[in-house]
């Protein structure tokens, strides 16, 4: 095979049809690839030919075309698969394409085998300037035709290079890669499994893994060291435009590290990745508690390239004869909100909208207060003393918007007014990006059903030395030596130190309400392993498909990923999940329940 970038009679890997430029004209090529476009010209024929790398005309002219060829050309349909050959030539002055990077040259071609007819595309890989795509569904539908725009091959292609800059850059730092089994047991990482019944075993089933967290462990403690793979993960969840129910992880973990260690490789590798493509981001990312995060933004993944801070408001409404602040503040709440520059002049149906959206977080509403010519207006002013006005931090033309309620509800209703509000006010600057790190997350969360004790991250997490002592007395202040890494609001990873102590892992798994028995069963072998020498080790998982899809400027993971599901979790091309006929039930020991007995 030819080097990359030498032209001969074969075919230049990763295709030729974009890169060809003025300098290569007078070159002798043979291309292969589809026809994108095809125009019929009384007696020329011109073909846009389309390929990996991009598209090239290629013009028949009975000038240089014979009859037969000539023929052919006239017949090609759209998407036809053909081979030309030809000499690379300037095109005449008046007939450049500005707007196509080959566009002051074409194939003329003295050479076209056909070597695929095409049926006409359910859906156009050539779209106009103004034409719309498909909806998504359709599109998904005929995934393989979707995958021919350029948009998506930029994409799976920016997804390799990507793919290949993780290895190098882990490589060169002594990672080793190391898959884990697909077919294991359940890993708890806050999601539901996938499970695969057993044949052999019945009535005996493997979970496909939920992230390979306990293998990644288990390979510490066999001396690894330091390992990484880039790796697949499934969990059965409500599904975003930043979720997808399998999905991959660039999954790094090392021994004798501190937090410090895996943040620096961690900064290091995103720098490399962003690079490769085209974006430099500061060598040191900013960092800010999990307290602080959700003081000042209401949320554990902040976008830093806005401001609207959220303000404590509780003392200007002290003594505000106002039913809700009292009863919020009766309950151990307060009021919080955002104060929005300029928001004075947003109109009552606008701000109705946001109030929608406090609401469907879960806010009972919010309230107003604005400032205009000096004075203070809104529904809320009015209860405000004077004092209490002097103790808003308001200022000119600004409004603004308040929830009064305890934090956990006014945290994610605040938190989703800020990102609406800096929607609607443009407030993002066009390529913005700013990274952060999340720091002394909580150990514990609660349950949000029984009221228990739940892992923030995972159970195999370590608290802090500096709280291990209140461990028993005040769990909820224990914090974890954990560590999360956001992108304008996006988590783009976490992880943490683990605990390698085996009566500290016993004690987390029984403040989780994990009885002995329980935790034997599940995660035995870990325990085991733990036993038998386990080095102090680390490590963090980053969203791959998120990095790409944020530096592919895509808008949803689907983008980004070349047989993606749907929100509904369903594989829309090959059409999966699907039926599966009575006699496999039988084999797997399976029976299925009619549906009205669910
Ligand atoms: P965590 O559960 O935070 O940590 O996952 C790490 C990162 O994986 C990405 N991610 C997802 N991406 C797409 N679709 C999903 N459904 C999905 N779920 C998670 C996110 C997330 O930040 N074992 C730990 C890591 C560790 O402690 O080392 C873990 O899996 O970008």
């Amino acid at each position: 095979m030819n080097e990359p970038g030498s032209f001969g009679t074969t075919l230049r890997p990763g295709g030729l049809a974009g890169v060809l430029r003025a300098a290569d004209a007078g070159k002798n090529v043979q291309l292969a690839g589809w026809v994108h476009r095809s125009r019929n010209l009384g007696g020329l024929v011109f073909v846009d030919l389309r390929d990996r790398a991009g598209l090239l005309q290629v013009s028949f002219n009975p000038e240089w075309t014979s009859d037969v060829t000539m023929a052919a050309a006239s017949a090609l349909g759209q998407e036809y698969v053909i081979r030309v050959g030809g000499e690379i030539a300037m095109r005449p002055a008046e007939t450049t394409n500005s707007e196509m990077p080959t566009g002051d040259v074409e194939l003329r071609a003295t050479e076209l085998t056909i070597l695929s007819a095409a049926e006409t595309p359910a859906i156009p890989v050539a779209r106009g300037k103004n034409e719309n795509l498909p909806s998504e569904d359709l599109r998904l539908r005929h995934r393989h035709l979707d995958l021919r725009r350029p948009e998506l091959q930029h994409n799976i292609i920016l997804r390799h290079r990507l793919q290949q800059a993780t290895r190098r850059y882990l490589d060169e730092r002594g990672f080793l890669e190391i898959e884990t089994p697909i077919l294991t047991k359940p890993t708890p990482e806050g999601a539901r499994d996938y499970l695969v019944p057993s044949r052999v075993h019945r009535g005996e089933f493997y979970a496909l893994p939920q992230s390979p967290q306990l293998y990644k462990q288990l390979l510490m403690v066999s001396g690894f060291d330091r390992y990484f793979q880039i790796a697949r993960c499934f969990r059965d969840e409500d599904l975003r435009a930043d979720r997808q129910p399998e999905f991959t992880q660039i999954d790094i973990e090392a021994s004798f590290v501190t937090p410090e260690d895996i943040i620096d490789l961690t900064e290091g590798m995103l720098g490399a990745l962003f690079q490769e493509a085209g974006i430099s981001i500061p060598a040191k990312f900013r960092r800010m508690s999990y307290a602080n995060a959700m003081e000042r933004f209401g949320s554990d993944r902040p976008d830093l390239r806005f401001g609207l801070e959220i303000v404590d408001v509780t003392d200007a409404f002290r003594d505000a004869d106002l039913a809700i602040a009292k009863s919020a503040i009766a309950a151990g709440g307060r009021i919080r909100g955002i104060c929005i520059p300029g928001g004075a002049a947003l109109s009552r149906k606008q701000v109705d909208e946001i109030e929608q959206i406090a609401k469907s977080a879960g806010a009972g509403g919010l309230l107003r207060v604005k400032k205009t010519g000096g004075k203070l207006d809104g529904p809320a002013a009015r209860f405000l003393s004077e004092s209490g006005e002097r103790l808003l931090p308001i200022g000119e033309g600004e409004l603004c918007l308040l929830v009064a309620a305890t934090d956990a509800t006014s945290n994610p209703a605040l938190d989703r007014v800020r990102q609406e509000v800096a929607k609607r006010m443009g407030l993002i600057a066009d390529g913005a990006v700013e990274m952060l790190w999340v720091t002394d997350f909580p150990l514990f969360g609660r349950d949000a059903v029984s009221g228990g004790l739940a892992a923030v991250h995972h159970p195999f997490t370590s608290p802090s030395p500096d709280d291990v002592a209140r461990f028993d007395s005040e769990p909820d202040g224990v914090r974890a030596l954990a560590y999360d890494v956001v992108m304008n609001g996006t988590e783009l990873g976490g992880g943490s130190i683990r605990i390698h102590d085996p009566a500290l892992q016993r004690r987390v798994l029984s403040a989780l309400g994990i009885s002995d028995d329980e935790a034997q069963s599940r995660f035995g072998f870990l325990l085991e392993a733990l036993n038998a020498g386990a080095p102090p080790h680390g490590g963090i998982a980053l969203g791959f498909d998120r990095i790409v899809m944020l530096l592919a400027g895509a808008a949803s993971l689907r983008d980004v990923i070349a047989f993606p599901k749907t929100t509904a979790a369903r594989a829309l091309f090959e059409g999966a999940p699907s039926a599966v006929n009575a006699g496999d039930l039988d084999d797997l020991h399976l029976e299925l329940r009619s549906a009205n007995s669910d």
